[in-house]
Protein backbone atom coordinates (compact mmCIF):
# COMPACT_ATOMS: atom_id res chain seq x y z
CA UNK A 1 0.00 0.00 0.00
CA UNK A 2 1.09 3.18 -1.04
CA UNK A 3 2.18 6.27 2.10
CA UNK A 4 0.71 8.83 0.61
CA UNK A 5 1.71 10.70 3.51
CA UNK A 6 4.64 11.15 1.87
CA UNK A 7 5.24 14.56 -0.59
CA UNK A 8 5.63 13.89 -3.87
CA UNK A 9 5.89 16.51 -6.89
CA UNK A 10 4.30 15.74 -10.72
CA UNK A 11 5.44 17.73 -13.70
CA UNK A 12 3.47 17.82 -16.64
CA UNK A 13 5.35 18.77 -19.69
CA UNK A 14 4.52 18.30 -23.58
CA UNK A 15 4.70 19.48 -27.10
CA UNK A 16 8.65 19.74 -27.44
CA UNK A 17 7.98 18.82 -31.49
CA UNK A 18 11.90 18.79 -30.53
CA UNK A 19 13.53 18.97 -34.11
CA UNK A 20 11.08 21.44 -35.69
CA UNK A 21 12.84 24.48 -36.46
CA UNK A 22 10.87 26.60 -34.37
CA UNK A 23 10.88 23.88 -31.55
CA UNK A 24 13.35 23.82 -28.14
CA UNK A 25 16.48 22.50 -28.94
CA UNK A 26 19.98 21.85 -27.36
CA UNK A 27 22.18 24.02 -28.43
CA UNK A 28 25.31 23.10 -30.03
CA UNK A 29 23.80 19.80 -30.73
CA UNK A 30 24.92 17.67 -33.05
CA UNK A 31 22.04 17.06 -36.12
CA UNK A 32 23.16 14.07 -38.39
CA UNK A 33 26.06 15.45 -40.41
CA UNK A 34 26.10 19.25 -39.19
CA UNK A 35 25.95 20.89 -35.37
CA UNK A 36 22.84 22.45 -35.09
CA UNK A 37 23.69 26.97 -34.38
CA UNK A 38 19.80 27.56 -32.85
CA UNK A 39 18.01 30.25 -34.04
CA UNK A 40 16.81 33.23 -31.90
CA UNK A 41 13.40 31.16 -30.96
CA UNK A 42 15.11 28.30 -30.16
CA UNK A 43 17.94 29.88 -28.08
CA UNK A 44 15.14 31.43 -26.39
CA UNK A 45 13.38 28.23 -25.94
CA UNK A 46 16.42 26.77 -24.73
CA UNK A 47 16.74 29.39 -21.94
CA UNK A 48 13.00 28.71 -20.69
CA UNK A 49 13.44 25.26 -20.08
CA UNK A 50 16.64 25.67 -18.67
CA UNK A 51 15.01 27.78 -16.34
CA UNK A 52 12.03 25.15 -15.52
CA UNK A 53 14.90 22.67 -14.83
CA UNK A 54 15.81 24.90 -12.05
CA UNK A 55 12.50 24.72 -11.16
CA UNK A 56 12.15 21.20 -11.01
CA UNK A 57 15.47 20.59 -9.28
CA UNK A 58 14.13 23.08 -6.49
CA UNK A 59 10.91 20.57 -5.81
CA UNK A 60 10.00 18.47 -2.86
CA UNK A 61 9.67 14.69 -2.59
CA UNK A 62 9.89 12.25 -5.43
CA UNK A 63 9.93 13.93 -8.81
CA UNK A 64 7.36 11.91 -11.18
CA UNK A 65 7.94 13.58 -14.44
CA UNK A 66 4.59 13.14 -17.12
CA UNK A 67 5.85 13.72 -20.77
CA UNK A 68 2.45 14.40 -21.94
CA UNK A 69 3.03 13.76 -25.98
CA UNK A 70 4.42 15.17 -29.60
CA UNK A 71 7.45 14.96 -27.75
CA UNK A 72 9.49 14.68 -31.31
CA UNK A 73 9.09 16.02 -35.15
CA UNK A 74 9.00 12.95 -37.45
CA UNK A 75 6.77 14.39 -40.03
CA UNK A 76 4.70 11.72 -40.42
CA UNK A 77 2.47 12.94 -43.44
CA UNK A 78 5.96 15.02 -45.03
CA UNK A 79 3.69 17.93 -44.88
CA UNK A 80 6.29 20.60 -43.65
CA UNK A 81 9.94 21.67 -44.79
CA UNK A 82 10.24 23.05 -41.27
CA UNK A 83 12.16 20.01 -39.96
CA UNK A 84 15.85 19.98 -39.24
CA UNK A 85 16.08 15.99 -40.16
CA UNK A 86 14.35 13.44 -41.60
CA UNK A 87 16.22 10.42 -40.21
CA UNK A 88 14.55 8.67 -37.31
CA UNK A 89 17.55 8.00 -35.40
CA UNK A 90 19.30 11.23 -35.41
CA UNK A 91 15.83 12.95 -34.73
CA UNK A 92 15.82 10.19 -31.19
CA UNK A 93 19.07 10.87 -29.95
CA UNK A 94 17.74 14.83 -30.59
CA UNK A 95 14.93 13.98 -28.19
CA UNK A 96 16.91 12.41 -26.04
CA UNK A 97 19.81 14.80 -25.56
CA UNK A 98 17.40 17.65 -25.34
CA UNK A 99 15.13 16.42 -22.48
CA UNK A 100 18.10 15.15 -20.88
CA UNK A 101 18.66 17.86 -18.15
CA UNK A 102 14.84 17.55 -17.13
CA UNK A 103 15.41 13.64 -17.45
CA UNK A 104 18.40 13.97 -15.10
CA UNK A 105 16.64 15.49 -11.86
CA UNK A 106 13.55 13.85 -11.61
CA UNK A 107 13.22 10.25 -10.06
CA UNK A 108 9.94 8.42 -12.44
CA UNK A 109 9.51 9.06 -16.17
CA UNK A 110 5.90 8.26 -17.92
CA UNK A 111 5.77 9.02 -21.28
CA UNK A 112 3.15 9.67 -22.95
CA UNK A 113 2.39 8.86 -26.72
CA UNK A 114 1.39 12.09 -29.27
CA UNK A 115 -0.51 12.52 -32.19
CA UNK A 116 0.61 10.87 -35.01
CA UNK A 117 1.08 12.89 -37.54
CA UNK A 118 4.11 14.08 -35.54
CA UNK A 119 5.36 11.40 -33.62
CA UNK A 120 4.59 8.53 -36.33
CA UNK A 121 1.88 5.45 -35.92
CA UNK A 122 1.51 4.12 -32.40
CA UNK A 123 3.81 7.22 -31.43
CA UNK A 124 6.77 5.03 -32.24
CA UNK A 125 9.41 7.43 -31.93
CA UNK A 126 8.14 7.92 -28.60
CA UNK A 127 7.88 4.29 -27.56
CA UNK A 128 11.71 4.07 -29.18
CA UNK A 129 12.66 7.05 -27.11
CA UNK A 130 11.07 5.98 -23.86
CA UNK A 131 12.59 2.60 -24.27
CA UNK A 132 16.46 3.79 -23.33
CA UNK A 133 15.32 5.22 -20.47
CA UNK A 134 16.71 3.90 -17.00
CA UNK A 135 14.24 5.28 -15.00
CA UNK A 136 10.93 4.84 -17.32
CA UNK A 137 7.86 3.20 -15.76
CA UNK A 138 6.32 1.16 -18.39
CA UNK A 139 3.18 0.54 -19.25
CA UNK A 140 1.45 -3.25 -18.41
CA UNK A 141 -0.95 -4.55 -20.99
CA UNK A 142 -3.84 -5.29 -18.91
CA UNK A 143 -5.94 -7.71 -20.81
CA UNK A 144 -3.29 -10.28 -20.28
CA UNK A 145 -2.28 -9.59 -17.02
CA UNK A 146 -3.12 -12.54 -14.15
CA UNK A 147 -5.86 -11.19 -12.86
CA UNK A 148 -8.10 -13.08 -15.12
CA UNK A 149 -11.28 -15.41 -14.60
CA UNK A 150 -11.08 -18.91 -14.13
CA UNK A 151 -13.60 -18.84 -17.37
CA UNK A 152 -11.58 -16.30 -19.38
CA UNK A 153 -8.29 -18.35 -18.05
CA UNK A 154 -9.95 -21.57 -19.64
CA UNK A 155 -11.21 -19.66 -23.09
CA UNK A 156 -7.72 -18.45 -23.70
CA UNK A 157 -5.95 -21.62 -23.03
CA UNK A 158 -8.89 -23.34 -25.87
CA UNK A 159 -7.58 -20.98 -28.46
CA UNK A 160 -3.65 -20.96 -27.37
CA UNK A 161 -4.43 -24.83 -27.56
CA UNK A 162 -5.41 -24.42 -31.25
CA UNK A 163 -2.90 -22.04 -32.29
CA UNK A 164 0.28 -23.70 -30.76
CA UNK A 165 -0.90 -27.43 -30.30
CA UNK A 166 -0.27 -26.91 -26.25
CA UNK A 167 -2.21 -28.90 -23.78
CA UNK A 168 -4.42 -25.90 -21.91
CA UNK A 169 -2.65 -27.35 -18.89
CA UNK A 170 0.99 -26.77 -19.87
CA UNK A 171 0.01 -23.47 -20.92
CA UNK A 172 -1.99 -22.57 -17.22
CA UNK A 173 1.35 -24.17 -15.86
CA UNK A 174 3.25 -20.70 -17.32
CA UNK A 175 4.19 -18.58 -14.55
CA UNK A 176 2.48 -14.93 -14.76
CA UNK A 177 5.08 -13.30 -15.52
CA UNK A 178 5.82 -14.87 -18.83
CA UNK A 179 2.15 -13.88 -20.16
CA UNK A 180 3.01 -9.75 -19.34
CA UNK A 181 3.26 -7.61 -22.02
CA UNK A 182 4.92 -4.31 -21.26
CA UNK A 183 5.12 -1.10 -23.08
CA UNK A 184 7.74 1.86 -22.87
CA UNK A 185 5.17 4.86 -23.94
CA UNK A 186 1.30 4.88 -22.83
CA UNK A 187 -1.69 6.49 -24.25
CA UNK A 188 -3.15 7.70 -21.02
CA UNK A 189 -2.28 7.49 -17.67
CA UNK A 190 -4.01 6.98 -14.61
CA UNK A 191 -2.72 7.48 -11.58
CA UNK A 192 -2.57 8.58 -7.67
CA UNK A 193 0.47 10.91 -6.69
CA UNK A 194 -0.05 10.92 -3.14
CA UNK A 195 -3.32 10.67 -3.02
CA UNK A 196 -4.36 12.57 -5.52
CA UNK A 197 -5.67 11.22 -8.56
CA UNK A 198 -4.43 13.03 -11.98
CA UNK A 199 -5.68 11.57 -15.40
CA UNK A 200 -2.87 12.55 -17.98
CA UNK A 201 -3.62 12.09 -21.86
CA UNK A 202 -2.47 14.37 -24.87
CA UNK A 203 -5.45 14.86 -26.99
CA UNK A 204 -8.10 17.08 -26.76
CA UNK A 205 -10.27 19.15 -28.84
CA UNK A 206 -9.92 23.16 -28.47
CA UNK A 207 -12.39 26.19 -29.94
CA UNK A 208 -10.79 28.57 -32.14
CA UNK A 209 -12.29 31.86 -30.52
CA UNK A 210 -10.75 33.74 -27.91
CA UNK A 211 -14.11 33.24 -26.16
CA UNK A 212 -14.51 29.46 -26.86
CA UNK A 213 -11.27 28.11 -26.09
CA UNK A 214 -11.05 28.28 -22.84
CA UNK A 215 -14.12 26.45 -22.08
CA UNK A 216 -12.35 23.47 -23.28
CA UNK A 217 -11.32 22.98 -19.42
CA UNK A 218 -14.84 22.91 -18.24
CA UNK A 219 -15.62 20.82 -20.65
CA UNK A 220 -12.85 18.49 -19.69
CA UNK A 221 -14.37 18.65 -15.80
CA UNK A 222 -17.76 17.97 -16.50
CA UNK A 223 -16.88 14.69 -19.27
CA UNK A 224 -14.44 13.40 -16.23
CA UNK A 225 -17.24 13.81 -13.21
CA UNK A 226 -19.54 11.89 -16.29
CA UNK A 227 -17.39 9.23 -17.43
CA UNK A 228 -15.74 8.41 -14.06
CA UNK A 229 -19.47 7.66 -12.30
CA UNK A 230 -21.67 7.04 -15.57
CA UNK A 231 -19.97 4.97 -17.79
CA UNK A 232 -16.62 3.63 -15.45
CA UNK A 233 -17.89 3.34 -12.18
CA UNK A 234 -15.22 4.65 -10.92
CA UNK A 235 -13.66 7.21 -8.31
CA UNK A 236 -13.42 10.84 -10.48
CA UNK A 237 -9.75 12.18 -10.80
CA UNK A 238 -8.59 15.24 -8.78
CA UNK A 239 -6.51 15.87 -11.84
CA UNK A 240 -7.09 16.14 -15.56
CA UNK A 241 -4.29 17.07 -17.71
CA UNK A 242 -4.81 17.04 -21.79
CA UNK A 243 -2.02 18.74 -23.96
CA UNK A 244 -1.98 19.28 -27.83
CA UNK A 245 -3.54 22.41 -29.14
CA UNK A 246 -0.49 24.11 -27.20
CA UNK A 247 -2.77 26.56 -25.00
CA UNK A 248 -3.19 27.07 -21.59
CA UNK A 249 -6.89 26.30 -20.35
CA UNK A 250 -8.03 25.65 -16.56
CA UNK A 251 -11.10 24.79 -15.15
CA UNK A 252 -9.64 26.48 -11.52
CA UNK A 253 -12.41 25.44 -8.75
CA UNK A 254 -15.35 25.91 -11.06
CA UNK A 255 -16.06 21.83 -10.44
CA UNK A 256 -15.13 21.30 -6.84
CA UNK A 257 -14.40 17.80 -7.43
CA UNK A 258 -12.25 17.78 -10.28
CA UNK A 259 -9.90 20.32 -11.75
CA UNK A 260 -8.67 20.37 -15.53
CA UNK A 261 -5.90 21.86 -17.03
CA UNK A 262 -4.68 22.35 -20.59
CA UNK A 263 -0.95 22.41 -21.41
CA UNK A 264 1.34 25.21 -22.96
CA UNK A 265 3.95 23.79 -25.43
CA UNK A 266 7.81 24.03 -26.50
CA UNK A 267 7.69 25.63 -29.75
CA UNK A 268 6.05 28.25 -31.46
CA UNK A 269 4.03 28.74 -34.74
CA UNK A 270 4.64 26.42 -37.58
CA UNK A 271 3.84 27.36 -41.00
CA UNK A 272 0.51 25.51 -40.43
CA UNK A 273 -0.58 28.04 -37.74
CA UNK A 274 -0.92 30.47 -40.60
CA UNK A 275 -2.45 27.89 -42.73
CA UNK A 276 -5.68 27.98 -40.49
CA UNK A 277 -5.71 31.92 -39.90
CA UNK A 278 -3.99 31.87 -36.68
CA UNK A 279 -1.34 34.37 -37.43
CA UNK A 280 -2.24 36.79 -34.55
CA UNK A 281 -2.41 33.92 -31.94
CA UNK A 282 0.80 33.06 -29.76
CA UNK A 283 1.45 29.51 -28.60
CA UNK A 284 1.73 29.36 -25.02
CA UNK A 285 5.06 28.07 -23.44
CA UNK A 286 5.45 26.84 -19.86
CA UNK A 287 4.82 23.47 -17.57
CA UNK A 288 2.74 22.89 -14.77
CA UNK A 289 4.00 20.83 -11.56
CA UNK A 290 1.79 19.69 -8.29
CA UNK A 291 3.29 19.35 -4.83
CA UNK A 292 0.86 16.53 -3.62
CA UNK A 293 0.49 15.22 0.11
CA UNK A 294 -2.09 13.35 1.69
CA UNK A 295 -4.68 13.32 -1.15
CA UNK A 296 -3.98 17.41 -1.14
CA UNK A 297 -2.13 19.54 -4.01
CA UNK A 298 -0.55 22.64 -4.52
CA UNK A 299 -0.70 23.24 -8.25
CA UNK A 300 1.53 25.81 -10.11
CA UNK A 301 1.56 26.70 -13.77
CA UNK A 302 4.85 28.20 -15.23
CA UNK A 303 4.23 30.77 -17.66
CA UNK A 304 6.72 31.92 -20.13
CA UNK A 305 5.51 35.13 -22.13
CA UNK A 306 7.17 35.82 -25.33
CA UNK A 307 10.40 37.77 -25.32
CA UNK A 308 10.17 41.04 -26.64
CA UNK A 309 6.41 40.54 -26.93
CA UNK A 310 7.86 39.49 -30.94
CA UNK A 311 7.99 43.32 -31.48
CA UNK A 312 4.37 43.58 -33.24
CA UNK A 313 4.98 47.07 -34.99
CA UNK A 314 8.72 46.80 -36.05
CA UNK A 315 8.67 47.53 -39.66
CA UNK A 316 8.24 51.22 -40.96
CA UNK A 317 7.67 52.59 -44.44
FE1 LIG B 1 1.67 19.34 -30.38
FE1 LIG C 1 -0.59 16.73 -30.63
Amino acid sequence: MEDNTKIKSGIVMGDFHINSTVAVIKPGIQVGEFICHPNYTQRWLWECLMDARQKIVELPGKKILFLNGDAGEVDERQRSYQVMTNNPAVIQTLIYETLEPILDVVDEVYVIRGTEAHTGKSGWIEEAFANDLVHVVRCEDRSVSEDVTEEQEEFGARILKRLKKKSAKEINEKPPEEKKITYASWHQVRIGVAGVKMDICHHTSMGKLPWTAPNVANKLAVLSIFDYTEHMKAEIPNLVFRSHNHMWADSYDNYDVVRAVCMAAWTTATEYVYRIGMENRLADIGFAYTICENGDYDLKKVKYPHKDSRRVWRLTA
